[in-house]
């Protein structure tokens, strides 16, 4: 008995020391590994899941947050900018869902400080489901399923429009992309790069592309200046943080967005004019570095960044509740 009990120490010993190895492997460098997500919560993801996919939070009653931030497309809708209720066209490029729990803020201009706050945007943008928060609500108390839904996970008969966006920002917190090769190499695996793609990273590295996208999502910690070095052209009206702000030294400066699964979540920048990662990657050396990249660089930048896609989610599409007779009817055309 003393013996197995000593036997139980010793393996516990040799366990924490090998974890202890295993985060010493975690290489030093600017950007961190993505770990995966766990929630203490899964029934209010689910419902968050359903809310993500419903298009019943849309006039239209087509729209739904995965139109624009389609999760098969990397989380975003590969538009230039996205087209939401009556085709109508909106000024910015969708940013990624993707690991966008670990941005300093949300939207290229960070007016939302959180997920959460984000999620009642959309909603009742014009421009996007364009439908009331009241109506929504409406809608969703008149489901049973719903209903009983809301109560099991808030407790509550009474849905609002914080306990919606509630359970979306939780479903949101999920969708984190671990496990990308670029992760393995920051954990120790040699091999999960090959000669391009490191010298594409060291590249990245030295020239100072992680000044601005760096931590775990390569990107997302600061508002930087789209033109640093030399102007952005563009036809865009957006003026980045200082539309937030209102001071005049922030106008053009946006969130870094994060990198992570950027071979998927093309066209690039705010106004979604760079059609490929190369032609982005040159734009980045020239206007924010003032450095020209010959092709192979460039080539060696891309073939690092494509390293940067990971585990995408995998989701089990969600089968939302039917409608009663009571619920409000869509109203694609108004
Ligand atoms: C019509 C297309 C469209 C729909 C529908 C839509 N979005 Fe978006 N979403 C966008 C665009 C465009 C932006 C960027 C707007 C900006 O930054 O000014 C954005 C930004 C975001 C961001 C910020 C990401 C970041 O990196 O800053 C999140 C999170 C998000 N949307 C979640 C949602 C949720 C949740 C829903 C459903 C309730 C939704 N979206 C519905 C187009 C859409
Ligand atoms: C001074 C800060 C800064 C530096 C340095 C910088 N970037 Fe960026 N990067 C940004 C900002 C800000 C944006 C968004 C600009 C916009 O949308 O108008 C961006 C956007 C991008 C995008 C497009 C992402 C998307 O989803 O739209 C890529 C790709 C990119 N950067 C790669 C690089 C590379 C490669 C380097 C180094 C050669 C680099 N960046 C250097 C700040 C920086």
């Amino acid at each position: 008995m003393k013996f197995k009990a000593l036997g139980v120490a010793v393996a516990f010993a040799l366990t924490t020391a090998g974890t202890a190895a295993w985060a010493a492997k975690v290489r030093d460098e600017p950007i961190q590994p993505i770990e995966p997500y766990k929630t203490s919560n899964p029934a209010k993801v689910e419902l968050g899941k359903k809310l993500w996919f419903e298009p019943r939070l849309s006039l239209s009653g087509i729209i739904s947050c995965n139109t624009c931030h389609n999760l098969s497309r990397g989380g975003t809708d590969n538009l230039k900018t996205s087209i939401g209720h009556g085709w109508k066209a909106g000024p910015v490029n969708a940013p990624t869902v993707l690991n966008s729990s670990l941005a300093l803020a949300q939207f290229w201009d960070g007016r939302a400080a959180n997920l959460q706050e984000q999620a009642a945007g959309p909603i009742q943008a014009d421009i996007e489901m364009n439908m009331p928060h009241a109506l929504a609500v409406e809608v969703l108390q008149s489901i049973p399923g719903y209903v009983n839904e809301f109560k099991a996970v808030f407790g509550t008969d009474k849905i609002d429009v914080s306990l919606i966006t509630a359970a979306i920002a939780e479903f949101e917190e999920t969708l984190v992309t671990p496990n990308s090769r670029f992760d393995k190499w920051l954990k120790g695996d040699d091999k999960a790069l090959n000669a391009k793609e490191l010298a594409g990273w060291e590249l990245f590295k030295g020239a100072g592309c992680v000044a601005c996208h760096n931590g775990p999502a390569a990107g997302g910690t600061s508002f930087q200046r789209m033109g640093l070095v030399e102007p952005y052209q563009s036809t865009s009206p957006v003026e980045g943080r200082a539309a937030v702000t209102g001071v005049d030294a922030d106008r053009f400066n946006f969130k870094v967005p994060t990198l992570r699964n950027v071979e998927m979540t093309y066209p690039y920048f705010h106004d979604g004019e760079a059609a490929t990662l190369e032609q982005a990657v040159d734009i980045m050396g020239r206007l924010q570095l003032g450095r020209k990249f010959s092709e192979e660089e460039v080539g060696n930048i891309v073939a690092f960044l494509k390293t940067l896609t990971g585990e995408q989610p995998q989701i089990t599409m969600p089968i939302l509740p039917p409608s009663s007779n009571a619920t409000p009817r869509p109203d694609p055309f108004q």
